[in-house]
């Protein structure tokens, strides 16, 4: 994908026609409201990454009921937030969270910092979660690249059907240069933009119909070329796989204080695979082993301190 020049004329033609559509189409969310509070747009962008709006939301009200500041959660045990994140899934992202609040807590009087720099210095927060919390927390102008934006911007600028498996340079340079100016405009156009991704211009069924930008998308005028990845992509078996034999063991340890190995055996046919994936959760501190004297390992339960 090589660096497209958008002409100001025509970057401002999509600013508001984007700007414009989210006004009257964006879904009503909770962490977008006016005064939501930096620490719940943080909390909701950790959850939005790998997990749908629809399971988010009630996970997220009951969370920021829970533990309305970072350093309420800062004071949570492990194990409490492993219950609490529920299904949402890939759970080392709760406890990330976790530490993110405890270094809050601890570095930043319990606020959370409006610099890029600072937030991708906290634990777990990652170059996308730093430039989301900016802008849709503070208002700052930064350069917001989630798949739906890397998506929408890739079609309508270059005429790909869909963005590179990993994310490139070029990308971020093309999304800097069509991004406003001024830091409001700029924190709406990101939002705008995923928005549109996530609504309209979908990965599988695209509706061109409905498109505010249709007319200037570059993949449509160039007749919708195939997806040129399509080969290097890989889809996500879940069935079988090692993910869903730590989801089955946390699920179970998250409604029991403690299991027993012979319970936890049962809980998989293949006890190989078993072994690996309790060495996994254990590495990745989502389990803990209770062990005897000996150190024969007695039984396994959710992380307490
Ligand atoms: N609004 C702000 N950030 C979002 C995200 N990551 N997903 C959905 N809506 C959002």
């Amino acid at each position: 994908m090589s660096t497209v020049r958008v002409p100001a004329t025509a970057a401002a033609t999509l600013h508001s026609a984007v700007v414009n559509w989210y006004a009257t189409h964006a879904r009503d969310l909770p962490w977008r409201a006016p005064h939501a509070s930096a620490w719940s747009v943080l909390v909701s962008e950790i959850m939005l990454q790998q997990t749908p709006v629809v399971r988010v939301e009630p996970a997220w009200r009951a969370w920021m009921q829970r533990w309305p500041t970072p350093a309420d959660l800062a004071a949570a045990s492990p194990a409490e937030v492993l219950r609490a994140w529920d299904r949402l899934g890939y759970p080392r992202r709760a406890l990330r969270l976790r530490e993110a609040a405890a270094a809050i807590t601890e570095h930043h009087d319990g606020e959370v910092p409006a610099d890029e720099e600072a937030l991708l210095a906290l634990p777990g927060i990652g170059s996308y979660t730093a430039a989301a919390v900016a802008a849709f927390a503070f208002r700052r102008r930064s350069v917001v690249l989630d798949t739906n934006v890397r998506r929408v911007l890739g079609r309508l600028l270059s005429g790909t059907a869909l963005p590179p498996p990993s994310p490139r340079r070029t990308e971020a340079e093309m999304a800097a240069e069509v991004l406003p100016a001024d830091p409001e405009a700029s924190a709406r156009w990101n939002v705008a933009v995923m928005e549109l991704g996530a609504l309209v211009c979908t990965a599988r069924s695209p509706r061109c119909g409905q498109c505010p930008v249709a007319d200037q998308c570059q993949w449509r005028t160039s007749g919708y070329p195939a997806d040129e990845h399509a080969a290097r992509r890989r889809t996500q078996a879940w069935h079988g796989t090692d993910r869903q034999a730590r989801g089955r063991v946390l699920a179970a340890l998250r409604t029991q204080d403690e299991l027993r190995p012979e319970e936890v055996r049962e809980l998989w046919p293949d006890a190989t695979q078993l072994e690996r994936v309790l060495t996994g959760l254990r590495t990745d501190g989502l389990v803990s082993a209770i062990a005897d004297l000996d150190g024969v390992v007695t039984g396994y339960r959710l992380p307490q301190g």
